[in-house]
């Protein structure tokens, strides 16, 4: 059990209502609170809950329309993010109780202030490193506008603008990551057919392929709801066509590509996590055509050639700048 599930818990008769769990994790809550459901924007959790209760919990970036009478945010990694989401509910919530559960190291405390424009936070209780707080929803604020809260900025490529679309919690919001700016000097020379942007984002690397391979089907995939409506929203800001899936891991996407390119996840919330990008590294081969190749940007610390070289082929460093490393290994 979560540790946050298990201080929502030892106040169980708060919750026994019709409550939305929002960014709630995949373990055994909603079975102990069998009148409440669930809202995640992360494609893993949404499938392991929907597995285990269905049709309790919702997917998107936008809460459910059904009615609820409470609401406990998990607090997530971003202030933006987080600002947007306790918006979201307080609107659908007025004279209501919204509460906020998160880890002391993830800024919890710092995060219950954003509580206070709705009305007057209260700490509930302090257990397992975390902390649970409350407001009764006094100032109901309006429904916030996700588009009006979207970050545009504009790259300049030898092969034309890009307008970039990214949505708050997403991957380097309202910027370029130096990483992806080294991999985006590096698109050359793919073999064309179907190309993977595993890990979108906002799109950036899958929309700058789709520019420079107009032929080449594009395929984005990523794990959060807010990621993949950012890279839905680059792609119509640039008028370019490409698939965009919302999915756990490189199980999700399409096989036959003829190359994935990447600038992969290392890093999540406060705990570290390598496992979307190792298991990237074991299956890409199931994914690519013969002759196709992954191509991806990566940390220099991180000891990935070992794990391509295991995998997929022999593997080639492209460049190595500013402490990042770009790779190349083809299917033979
Ligand atoms: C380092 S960011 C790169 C984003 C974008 N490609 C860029 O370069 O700006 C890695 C991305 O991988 C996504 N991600 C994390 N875990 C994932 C998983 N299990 N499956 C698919 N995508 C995942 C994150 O949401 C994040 O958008």
């Amino acid at each position: 059990m979560d540790p946050r599930s298990e201080v929502l818990l030892r106040q169980a008769d708060l919750f026994s209502g019709n409550l939305l769990l929002a960014g709630l994790q995949p373990d055994d809550l909603l079975g102990q609170l069998p009148e409440a459901t669930g809202w995640s924007w992360h494609a893993g959790d949404h499938q392991r809950l929907q597995a285990r209760f269905a049709g309790r919990c919702t997917f998107g970036v936008e809460p459910p329309t059904t009615a609820f009478e409470a609401a406990v945010l998990f607090l997530p990694k971003s202030r933006e993010l987080t600002d947007y989401l306790l918006n979201a509910l307080a609107a659908r919530l007025p004279g209501g109780l919204l509460y906020l559960v998160g880890e002391k190291r993830a800024g919890v405390e710092r995060a219950a202030r954003q509580l206070a424009p709705f009305g007057e936070a209260r700490k509930l209780d302090s257990a397992r490193h975390c902390q649970l707080w409350q407001v009764r929803v006094e100032n109901s604020p309006p429904v916030p506008d996700l588009q009006a809260l979207a970050q545009h900025f504009q790259l300049e490529r030898p092969d034309g603008s890009l307008q970039i679309v990214s949505l708050p919690g997403v991957f380097s919001h309202g910027r370029l990551d130096r990483g992806t700016e080294l991999l985006l000097d590096q698109l050359g020379g793919l073999p064309t057919g179907r190309l993977l942007d595993f890990g979108c984002g906002a799109g950036i690397i899958g929309a700058s392929l789709k520019k420079r391979y107009p032929d080449s089907e594009v395929v984005l995939l990523d794990v959060d709801a807010f990621a993949v409506e950012s890279s839905r929203m680059t792609l119509a800001a640039n008028d370019l066509e490409a698939e965009v899936i919302a999915g756990d891991g490189i199980d999700a996407a399409p096989d036959g590509c003829s190359a994935i390119i990447s600038n992969p996840p290392f890093h999540q919330g406060v705990h570290t996590h390598y496992e979307a990008s190792e298991t990237l590294l074991q299956r890409a081969a199931s994914h690519i055509r013969p002759g196709g190749e992954l191509r991806l940007v990566a940390n220099a610390f991180l000891k990935y050639p070992p794990l391509i070289e295991t995998h997929l082929g022999p593997c080639e460093t492209l460049i190595n700048a500013d402490g990042f490393r770009i790779y190349r290994a083809k299917r033979g």
